[in-house]
């Protein structure tokens, strides 16, 4: 019930400790001006924080649209280094490759994943020799190679993981001959980290970092990369006998723990905004390098929303990426890059 204006007045003119205020406690002293605000927030965002993916394909001068992610193209190898130019201008620090491989190249076994000269390798070379400065990280998984879609070997309905991990190990030691910074595994199968790690170590590639997808769910929200990468349709079944669960928290930290033994350089979570708790959990735990993969689906929803005026663009985005660094993540994979450095650059 509104309270009438004489009651109003009765309970104002009452004073605040008659109406059991707290005097002292104030929160909102410290949220009265911009410059107060700025100065106790504590965490911000920059640029520092924000690794980009892109997709590749094969061709020259070409863009193709991706109708379940807004605003994000599949670039040929020339295009691709026209967008490492742009990222490396805006001082994003690095970028993650996707290939969408053509289909007639994908067999059972992703052997294509081997080619010294597949897509990934053209491209690493390729902004390797025009934009050296900008970091290169590539995903480490048959499933943009394989004609079922699974991240690895596929026999009689089942993944093999033992043999699945010995073509991990060639597949990043192929990448990393053609300038990969990063190796990121996003495959999930068991003993994958360590035994890159050693196929790395063993040809020299000692510097060569690894950033384990070490929590990846089974999730609906990489609907859209599916497309992108051209797996939706072909895709038999479900990743769940090697993604995660999503009703499980002990496990990623189980997981991490595998992973942080076996020589994990940072820690990766994915999805990004469904999983938060995970990144904390993270953190918390080991105190590695941790970073979060605000996803495909992640991105379709708030660019969704936005291309509809449904929300303010700026300050979802913001917003939604600032929640990743206060739960404890040191950088974030977001499509959002570089509309985020650009906004940043301009706001000096
Ligand atoms: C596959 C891979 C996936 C993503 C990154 N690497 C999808 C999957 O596991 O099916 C998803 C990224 C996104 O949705 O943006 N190895």
């Amino acid at each position: 019930m509104p309270l009438s204006k004489s009651r109003l007045h009765a309970v104002t003119d009452a004073g605040p400790a008659v109406r059991g205020l707290d005097l002292v406690h104030r929160p909102r002293r410290n949220r009265k001006t911009d410059w107060a605000r700025r100065l106790v927030r504590e965490s911000t965002l920059t640029v520092d924080d924000l690794i980009w993916p892109i997709f590749v394909m094969g061709g020259t001068a070409s863009r193709a649209a991706i109708p379940s992610m807004p605003g994000v193209e599949r670039l040929t190898v020339d295009e691709a280094v026209k967008a490492a130019e742009m990222a490396a201008k805006l001082k994003i620090p690095a970028l993650a490759i996707f290939p969408y491989v053509d289909p007639a190249r994908r067999d059972p076994t992703g052997s294509e994943a081997l080619n010294d000269n597949n897509l990934v390798c053209q491209t690493l070379r390729a902004i390797k020799a025009a934009v050296p400065e900008i970091g290169l990280i590539t995903d480490v998984a048959l499933d943009p190679f394989t004609s079922h879609g699974h991240d690895g070997l596929l026999q009689d309905g089942r993944i093999l993981n033992d043999e699945t991990v010995e073509i991990l190990v060639r597949q990043a030691l192929v990448q990393a001959e053609a300038g990969a910074d990063v190796i990121a595994p996003s495959d999930m199968m068991d003993g994958r980290v360590g035994a890159i790690r050693a196929g790395l170590d063993a040809a020299g590639y000692t510097d060569v970092q690894i950033m384990s997808y070490a929590a990846k769910y089974a999730s609906a929200f990489y609907g859209p990369f599916r497309d992108a990468i051209g797996t939706a349709k072909t895709l038999s079944g479900d990743k769940r006998t090697y993604q995660m669960d999503p009703g499980n928290g002990l496990e990623a930290i189980r997981e991490a723990a595998l992973d942080v033994d076996e020589g994990a350089d940072m820690l990766m979570v994915k999805p990004g905004l469904p999983y938060l708790d995970i990144v904390f959990r993270l953190k918390e735990a080991f105190g590695l390098p941790t970073f979060a993969y605000q996803v495909s689906g992640e991105y379709a929803m708030i660019e969704g929303a936005i291309r509809n005026g449904w929300v303010d663009g700026d300050r979802i985005v913001t917003e939604s990426l600032v929640a990743f660094k206060r739960a404890g993540a040191d950088g974030i994979l977001t499509y959002f890059a570089p509309r985020v450095a650009q906004r940043l650059a301009e706001q000096g």
